[in-house]
């Protein structure tokens, strides 16, 4: 399985700006991939490398799966694009229905965007829209929470309660208020939703208080907050920003990119934790990272008000991209549909779920641990700083991992784990074997 480093030479790493990478520390020790199959990732030189966070949450079904490239292919070969303006393919209205077949009840009509950080700009303009038609143009504001994720666009870095990814861009960015995250001392090692901290909720009410309820548009969170390091929900938690929410007419939205698609043990976190908002986020596992794609999932009361205030032969809302909906991207997400209903893939997960889950919580005697967190197929292992700056050891460590075979996201100094749903009890095994062995040495 020999393939020749690429990379071999210095000069040829050069061109490419790396995206949330090291460009520095990359180009002098590149880790690299150059092929994909189930679980495996494959290094330039053969070795097989078992990919423990799916990519980054996307390859749930494993990699390079042979019939999402052949429609893909056939797509390609059959109409390549067409623009998405005023003109369509059928792919695009049948995934839109597949996919309604998933989400939680009501929220049945579905934007297609190129990914999750348009989905997430995409919503939060929804909702400027919708309140505005309405007569409550006044409602500007944005919620979202200390440790969110919302991808990297302005509206995303915005609602960012990351400070790496918003300190640069995001000072002076006005119109969003934060809630507290739901990290709690008492609850580092609990496994699925904390007992404690439903009442962090309050902070809603609190900024309602502050800044008057009827001023904002919309609340912003991932219902299992997952790039900053599997934080999930206290119990009661998202049920108490629904009332509040309800209470002061401004729409929920669910930041469903990294939890939706059965990362949670259900189709979504909507359905897993009980709670239905008025816009729900998604990207990732809807093509298998296959294709670019995200969406939004809006409930039908939403896109009725938009579309009904424009006017009988316009355009109703001035909003979408070039590649929405691409044929590509359409036909990978039906391949994948295909995939989920046919392996019951999504099941697969929630039934994987406790055997994942006990291996990752068995890594709790490792002296270098300060928490792990864990519910679905998502943990995080967190690793003290000893320290060192933040973020440094997480960083060595997901460095020495790679070196150990195994291909893992980091964030800070959290493991995140997150393998496709096709692994078997034996790849996961193997995983915290690998983590233990490399581990034990911090
Ligand atoms: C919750 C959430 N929202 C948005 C995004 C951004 O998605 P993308 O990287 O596809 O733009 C991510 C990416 O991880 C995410 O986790």
């Amino acid at each position: 399985m020999g393939h020749a480093d690429p990379l071999i030479e210095m000069e040829a790493r050069q061109n490419f700006w790396m995206p949330f990478s090291p460009n520095k520390e990359f180009k002098q020790e590149p880790r690299m991939f150059v092929r994909g199959e189930g679980v495996w990732l494959y290094k330039p030189d053969g070795s097989q490398v078992l990919d423990a966070s799916s990519g980054l949450f996307c390859v749930a079904a494993g990699h390079c799966r042979p019939e999402i490239a052949q429609a893909v292919f056939d797509q390609l070969s059959t109409l390549d694009y067409t623009m998405p303006f005023t003109r369509a393919h059928p792919k695009a209205f049948e995934l839109a229905q597949r996919v309604a077949q998933h989400t939680p009840e009501g929220l049945n009509r579905v934007f297609f965007t190129c990914s999750g950080s348009e989905a997430v700009d995409s919503a939060m303009k929804m909702a400027l829209a919708y309140h505005r038609i309405r007569g409550q143009g006044h409602r500007q504001l944005f919620v979202s929470r200390e440790r969110a994720y919302h991808g990297v666009n302005m509206g995303g870095v915005a609602l960012s309660g990351m400070v790496n990814n918003r300190r640069t861009f995001g000072v002076g960015m006005p119109g969003v208020h934060f809630m507290r995250h739901t990290a709690l001392p008492e609850n580092t090692f609990v496994r699925g939703q904390p007992e404690t901290g439903g009442d962090l909720a309050e902070d809603l009410q609190r900024i309602c208080a502050l800044v008057g309820g009827d001023n904002i548009a919309a609340v912003f969170v991932e219902p299992t907050a997952g790039s900053f390091g599997c934080l999930p929900p206290p119990v009661g938690y998202l049920d108490r920003i629904r009332a509040i929410c309800d209470q002061h007419g401004i729409l929920l939205v669910f930041d469903e990119v990294i939890t939706g698609w059965g990362r949670m043990g259900a189709p979504f976190g909507a359905q897993k934790f009980g709670v239905t908002p008025d816009l729900l986020t998604m990207a990732k596992a809807i093509t298998n990272g296959a294709q670019p794609m995200g969406a939004i999932a809006a409930k039908q009361a939403i896109y009725d008000t938009i579309t009904e205030a424009g006017p009988a032969q316009g355009i109703e809302f001035f909003h979408g991209y070039t590649y929405s909906a691409h044929p590509a991207s359409c036909a990978a997400g039906l391949a994948m549909m295909d995939i989920f209903e046919r392996e019951g893939l999504m099941e697969r997960a929630a039934e994987m779920s406790p055997y994942f889950l006990d291996a990752v919580y068995s890594l709790r005697d490792l002296p270098c641990l300060v928490d792990i967190r864990g519910i679905g197929m998502m943990a995080a292992i967190e690793l003290s700083t000893a320290g060192q700056p933040p973020g440094a050891r997480g960083h060595a460590a997901q460095k020495a991992l790679y070196d150990a075979n195994l291909n893992l996201k980091s964030t800070g100094d959290s493991l995140i784990l997150a393998p496709p749903f096709v692994a078997e009890r034996a790849h996961i095994d193997r995983m915290v074997e690998t983590l233990r062995t490399v581990l034990s040495a911090y």
